[in-house]
């Protein structure tokens, strides 16, 4: 095996972590990766990518034991590929059932091998204050003893890549029945969740981070008023790395109480990384 591509999409950096300690991990042992924002980049380029790779891998983070809206309209696009060695993984807080295996619904149809699958616990990053029961931190010693365990987790997996042992985490039908408990009412709900974001407009101090940032082109700029179109994929993005903390969800601005909203999992992520530039 000498080359690795990796195709993910991060609200608020997690995945977008565990995709780079993926590349770090597979460039020691001699394999060349590399990790690609689905922000910035279309399915017919990763069609060429994936046909130049050896081993191919999807990285989500589980939303309500789904994949994110932007992650099915990326699979969507790419190419059918024949025989294409395969691996998915998704990120979660907690739990999932079958947070990984979702995606072969998408991508079976593209015929990809998919032999290896996993899910990886990271921090929540679910900090909006209608869930001001569960809880989320940004205190960096916690949250680098989570990072090494999942560390020391994603070297198992690659360990197993390497080793042709294939591993498919969930692929049965209980973790099947138990993420669908979750699933199906959030599909069932998802268009009405697609509208909750908002802002205090005394709060916000119009840098246009938030429509700048958002992956799904929901937030809009018009004059000096912010605009939504109903589009949002619940990623929480503007939210947390609003420099004010001046969005809302469901009419509720963050509850500074509780500490700044989630920041990402390392105090260097920026998630204008994530975005498409010129240069790509
Ligand atoms: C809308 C939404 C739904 C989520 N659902 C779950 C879930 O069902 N189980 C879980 O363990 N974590 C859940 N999470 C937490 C994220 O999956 C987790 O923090 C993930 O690592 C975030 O990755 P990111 O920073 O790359 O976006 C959810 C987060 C959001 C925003």
């Amino acid at each position: 095996m000498k080359k690795a591509s990796i195709f993910y999409f991060s609200g608020t950096g997690n995945t977008w972590w565990v995709s780079e300690t993926f590349v770090r991990i597979f460039n020691e042992k001699g394999i060349t990766a590399s990790a690609y924002s689905v922000e910035k980049i279309n399915g017919s380029r990763a069609g060429r990518i994936i046909s130049e790779s050896d081993l191919v891998g999807f990285g989500f983070p589980t939303h309500g034991s789904d994949l994110p809206f932007i992650m099915k309209e990326f699979f969507q696009e790419l190419p059918p590929v024949k025989n294409k060695r395969t691996f998915i993984f998704c990120t979660q807080w907690m739990w999932s059932g079958d947070g990984a295996r979702v995606a072969e619904e998408f991508l079976d149809e593209k015929q990809f091998n998919i032999f290896w699958a996993e899910h990886f616990f990271m921090p929540s990053n679910v900090c909006v204050s209608v869930t001001r029961f569960l809880p989320y931190t940004n205190d960096r010693m916690k949250i680098s003893k989570t990072l090494a365990k999942t560390e020391k987790r994603i070297r198992g997996f690659i360990h197993k890549i390497m080793n042709e042992r294939p591993f498919r985490r969930g692929f049965n039908r209980i973790s099947e029945a138990s993420g669908a408990f979750q699933r199906v009412p959030f599909r069932r709900f998802f268009e009405r969740l697609r509208d909750d974001i908002f802002y205090e407009k005394s709060l916000c101090i119009r840098c246009r981070k938030c429509a700048r940032l958002c992956p799904s082109g929901n937030l809009i700029f018009e004059g000096k008023e912010l605009k939504t179109k109903g589009i949002c994929i619940l990623c929480l993005r503007c939210y947390s790395f609003c420099p004010v903390s001046a969005i809302t969800y469901m009419n509720k601005p963050h509850n500074l109480k509780r500490g700044e909203p989630y920041k990402g999992p390392v105090k260097e992520f920026n998630p204008e990384l994530l975005l498409a530039d010129d240069s790509d």
